[in-house]
């Protein structure tokens, strides 16, 4: 007889998360010679240049583990950033440093609190480590601070603000910010998810700030996978003091980022020319779609990053469907309880402008 198996009561809490569907499942299924993906808020310029030359000079070596420390990109980060490389933490994209803080710090029982709709992850984390997830509802489109404060409790651990918020794209201003932080209890850890700080703008407080003055319960996390063109080689990295990041240290696998991705990442790190390339082209996207939604009376999010939120005053389901039919993926509001909006990447400004052709063809089909 077949055994049925049954695991941990946590795991059953979990949702599998729903990834952007991918370009060649969509070709597939549809008949489809040609797909947009403007679901993943991955960058249209693609990776830097000098990301590709470092993988190649480095593809023979591949046989060899990787530094299990990531030490060379640790120390390009320490002097970008002027900190210390102790303070910073490489992850398998900084989903695993998300997943590594929950093994780290959460237990059975401890609260983990985090927007709603915001990005999943956390979700996720607080359900594998079999803690409460408290999801406190935004306020136009931003998180509600006072009402973060207002349901803390002795079982709070963790607090995770994505800063700008996905999918929302909306930024935490910087006095709010530093206020929130100063009346937090050190014993509860604040995740500052930038993940999109790149396209936020210069008014843009980063957490950054917090660990240069010292706060200690402050964890900053950064990606290679948007901006830098990187998503699929894996690579995030988080910033904290010493002692944060050692715990969270100890629960991540010996090799935990390859090789290709450690010489990629560091290479892209100081490629300004294609980040300011990325900047641009993503703020003429914006004043594009801003002004198209605008005229069709669609709502919407200022975005301090690539991709825009907006209610679209139609089923998002069914104008998910339509677009991909049309060629075109993007996140339909439903998978994050809003049923009208959707989540759309910024893209080149061809695709930008196909997009809304779409988008009007698809509605009226409705
Ligand atoms: C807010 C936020 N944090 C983290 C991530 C994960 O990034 P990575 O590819 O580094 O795992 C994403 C990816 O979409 C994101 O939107």
């Amino acid at each position: 007889m077949k055994i049925e198996w049954k695991g941990r009561e946590a795991i059953n809490n979990i949702k599998p998360y729903s990834p952007g569907k991918a370009i060649d499942e969509v070709k597939k299924e549809l008949g489809l010679e040609i797909v947009y993906k403007m679901a993943s808020n991955e960058n249209p310029l693609g990776p830097s240049r000098l990301a590709i030359d470092a993988i190649k000079e480095n593809i023979s070596n591949i046989h060899i583990y990787p530094d299990g420390s990531s030490l060379m990109l640790k120390k390009e980060i320490a002097k970008k950033n002027n900190i210390k490389i102790e303070e910073i933490i490489i992850g398998n994209g900084s989903d695993e440093i998300i997943k590594l803080l929950g093994e780290s710090f959460l237990e059975e029982g401890d609260t983990i609190i985090m927007g709603d709709p915001s990005f999943s992850e956390y979700d996720y984390i607080g359900n594998l480590m079999g803690a409460k997830v408290k999801k406190i509802p935004l306020v136009n489109f931003a998180f509600n601070l006072e009402d973060i404060l207002d349901n803390l409790d002795d079982s709070v651990k963790i607090i995770a603000l994505c800063n700008p918020n996905n999918p929302t794209g909306t930024v935490i201003g910087k006095d709010e910010l530093i206020d929130f932080i100063d009346r937090i209890p050190e014993k509860i850890i604040v995740v500052l998810d930038e993940a999109y700080k790149e396209y936020a703008g210069e008014n843009f407080y980063s957490g950054l700030n917090f660990i240069k003055e010292e706060k200690n319960n402050v964890l900053v996390l950064n990606t290679f996978s948007k901006i830098y063109g990187l998503a699929a080689l894996r690579v995030g990295y988080g910033i904290g003091s010493e002692s944060l990041i050692s715990w969270i240290t100890r629960a991540k696998e010996p090799f935990n980022v390859n090789v290709l991705a450690q010489v990629g990442a560091k290479a892209a790190l100081n490629d300004n020319e294609h980040i300011k390339n990325s900047i641009d082209l993503n703020e003429d996207g914006k004043v594009f779609f801003y002004k198209e939604f605008s005229n069709r009376g669609f709502e919407y999010s200022e975005s301090g990053a690539n991709f825009i939120w907006v209610d679209i005053k139609n089923d998002s389901k069914l104008v998910f469907e339509g677009l991909l039919k049309k060629g075109i993926v993007i996140r339909p509001g439903n998978v994050f309880g809003a049923d009208t909006h959707i989540r759309v990447t910024i893209d080149k400004p061809e695709i930008n402008k196909y997009f809304i052709e779409m988008l009007d063809e698809v509605i009226k089909e409705i």
